[in-house]
């Protein structure tokens, strides 16, 4: 059942239009694209968008070649100094065009109920003018790529399939390493498989409606940016920006926005339904090799990347940790094919890392920089003398000289004085996740792997503790629901403000956010009636900070200890004290081994003061408030539960 159907009768300007028989056609599909429908849809978004040429994308090396060298010619990429990064380029973006843009991010459900009150909404009709205005000949004197791609193993009965229609060619290339994208992808579609839709534009047309020429720019994109999502009958439509998530639309609109909404609608299917989850995945071996696997949620910029590819520090011998996937995972429920119990699989549904470079280092992630050693697309770092590049956090002593992320001299003494930096916080690199040395040998499994644990943690300067794990499911997504965050740089905006970032999904929710709580626990509840046990979670902060604001707790491959507590704890081996929420480790229940770190040390990142939970309940409440009309129950249950256990505390 083909969906384009329903996205193109809705377009007047398209369903007008009509292709004319006879004379050779300069918009046919290549011989081996034998999905009508689809054919059809690139037809009618060429003859609105009205594009010089369409360039169908089949994922070989040497189209992949080709658009790279074009771009160079173009001043879009750099080529990096094959002696020491082969294969691999720089993109400066324009500086308005840096980051996610949440604030033009809609979700066009049909009721504007069912977007909710956490996600910007428009009448789906509406919508759909406005985007049939700005599309229109917004492609002109470019070319539109046609990118199929899958998100998950190709074929995997969890992978889904999408198609994605740019002007842009870095797009293109990146979406070659973060998705399995080419003509593969249009053979497992066959001739009438099902794909989601997404058209993308950076909005930068080069000949106007009166057919005047512009020159083209090394990073087009548009001051009007729209990132948007229709949830029924699932689609995006993207305007304005090349930037990451808003332009690899793959990644945030497809794997989280869209297939979150899938997931909650197949429960009406078969019960249960699925999550789409912004969750790192990692295998963690202990030494007698016990594997166990976990997901994570953190808001973005908030250490996925760098837990899923942790390194043990020493005194951590024969522990291992594996890396599933860094950002997004899918996970469905499945009954475990040895003993019967239902458990929750999960697959990562991307093939490569859109990671953050700033902070990632040869101390902090060797695994990451080992990842980039060859291969990669680098955005908005500087670029060395020698051609490589270069960001903050990369190595202890800064180059003495390079190019900053928008091509002006910077030395280590302008930086001082003028508090520039070298690369934009929101620095990206984009990598094929096959070369990171800690890849998990199941991590293109189409079957997935078993989830033993959840862990859900923010970015938080004071009052939320190093670890706690919830006593039962109910506890666990309260404390993942009311999560709060410091904003980062990977969003326009403000940074560094407290808010409230439910499951790291708040920018990333496809539905109403209380409908998607209640989904989390009729999962829980359905896994637990059928006779299996939930996975634990757990809620981490990294980030408690001292006078000076410098972070207590080391972090990283320290983050080893707190891992191997909840690995005891599954096997029901360690020990905590009990609080208000839940159960942290005391001083004596973590391995301290090749570590100074003292109890008072300990204390200043896992004391929970009752004053600041008071104010923290607050905010809980103020999200609990603006969610009311579909707040699950048992989630009010259980911060009336908190709150009189805090009032004890207090009286
Ligand atoms: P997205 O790709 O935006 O979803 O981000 P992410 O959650 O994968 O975050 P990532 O691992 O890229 O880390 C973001 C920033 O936080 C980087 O600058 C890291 O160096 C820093 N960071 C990651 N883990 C830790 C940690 O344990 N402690 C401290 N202090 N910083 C960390
Ligand atoms: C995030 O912001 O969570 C990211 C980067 O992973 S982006 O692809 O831009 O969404
Ligand atoms: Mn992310």
């Amino acid at each position: 059942m083909p969906l384009t159907t329903s996205l193109n009768t809705n377009h007047p300007s398209i369903a007008q239009s009509a292709s004319t028989r006879g004379a050779p056609d300069p918009w046919a599909s290549p011989e081996w694209v034998r999905h009508q429908g689809l054919s059809e849809w690139v037809r009618q978004i060429a003859e609105l968008a009205q594009p010089e040429a369409i360039l169908w994308c089949d994922g070989s090396e040497s189209q992949n070649q080709l658009l790279c060298d074009q771009m160079v010619e173009a001043g879009t990429l750099r080529r990096l100094n094959p002696a020491k990064r082969p294969n691999s380029y720089l993109a400066w973006s324009d500086p308005s065009d840096v980051a996610r843009v949440e604030d033009r991010t809609f979700i066009c459900s049909n009721q504007r109920e069912d977007a909710g009150p956490t996600n910007h909404w428009v009448a789906p009709d509406a919508m759909r003018a406005t985007l049939n205005g700005l599309f229109e000949g917004c492609m002109r004197g470019r070319t539109l790529y046609v990118i199929p791609f899958s998100m998950g193993p190709l074929g995997s009965p969890i992978a889904q399939i999408g198609v994605e229609l740019s002007d842009s060619p870095y797009v293109v290339v990146n979406m070659r390493i973060m998705t399995r994208m080419g003509r593969a992808v249009l053979d497992q579609l066959g001739t009438d498989g099902t794909f989601v839709p997404c058209v993308h534009s950076v909005g930068m047309p080069l000949v106007d409606a009166q057919g005047t020429v512009q020159a083209d720019v090394a990073w087009p994109c548009n001051p009007t940016k729209y990132i948007v999502h229709f949830p029924e009958t699932r689609e995006i439509w993207s305007f304005g920006s090349g930037y990451g998530g808003n332009a690899l639309l793959g990644k945030k609109c497809f794997a989280l926005r869209i297939a979150s909404h899938m997931g909650r609608a197949a429960r009406d299917q078969d019960g249960m339904g699925w999550l789409a989850e912004h969750m790192l995945i990692l295998g963690v071996t202990s030494p007698s090799g016990d594997k166990k696997h976990i997901a994570a949620a953190f808001p973005s910029a908030c250490g996925k990347t760098n837990f899923a590819m942790l390194i043990p520090p020493a005194g951590f011998d024969g522990w291992k940790v594996t890396t599933i996937g860094d950002d997004i995972a899918w996970i469905r429920p499945r009954p475990d094919p040895v003993t019967g119990q239902m458990r929750l699989y999960a697959i990562n549904p991307e093939a490569g890392y859109f990671g953050v470079a700033p902070g990632t280092g040869y101390k902090t992630n060797p695994n990451a920089m080992a990842t980039l050693h060859a291969n990669v697309i680098f955005t908005n770092v500087a670029l060395t003398d020698d051609g490589d590049v270069w960001w903050e956090g990369m190595s202890e002593e800064p180059p003495a000289h390079c190019l900053d992320w928008t091509g002006r001299d910077w030395t280590p003494e302008s930086a001082r004085a003028e508090g520039r930096k070298a690369a934009h916080p929101n620095a990206r690199f984009t990598a094929p996740a096959s070369q990171c040395p800690s890849v998990d040998p199941a991590w293109d499994d189409p079957a997935g792997v078993a989830i033993d644990a959840f862990i859900f943690g923010g970015r938080r300067s004071s009052t939320v503790p190093l670890v706690t794990e919830a006593r039962d499911w109910v506890e666990g997504v309260y404390m993942a629901a009311t999560m709060g965050s410091e904003t980062t740089a990977a969003a326009a905006g403000q940074q560094g403000v407290v808010r409230r970032d439910p499951f790291a999904m708040l920018p990333f929710c496809g539905y109403h956010m209380g409908d998607y709580f209640a989904h989390w626990l009729a999962l829980g509840e359905a896994l637990q009636q059928s006779g299996s046990t939930v996975p634990h979670i757990f809620c981490v902060n990294w980030f408690r900070t001292d006078e000076q604001g410098r972070f207590v707790w080391p972090g990283f491959g320290d983050n080893m200890r707190v891992l191997r507590w909840m690995f005891d704890r599954l096997n029901g081996q360690s020990g905590g004290t009990e609080h208000l929420f839940g159960v942290t480790p005391r001083y004596e229940d973590l391995d301290w081994q090749g570590l100074d770190f003292g109890p008072t040390r300990y204390q200043r990142i896992t004391s929970i003061e009752s004053a600041q939970w008071q104010e923290e309940l607050k905010l809980h409440d103020e999200l609990f408030e603006r969610l009311a009309q579909r707040m699950p129950p048992a989630l009010r249950v259980a911060r009336d539960a908190l709150a009189e256990r805090l009032r004890l505390a207090v009286a």
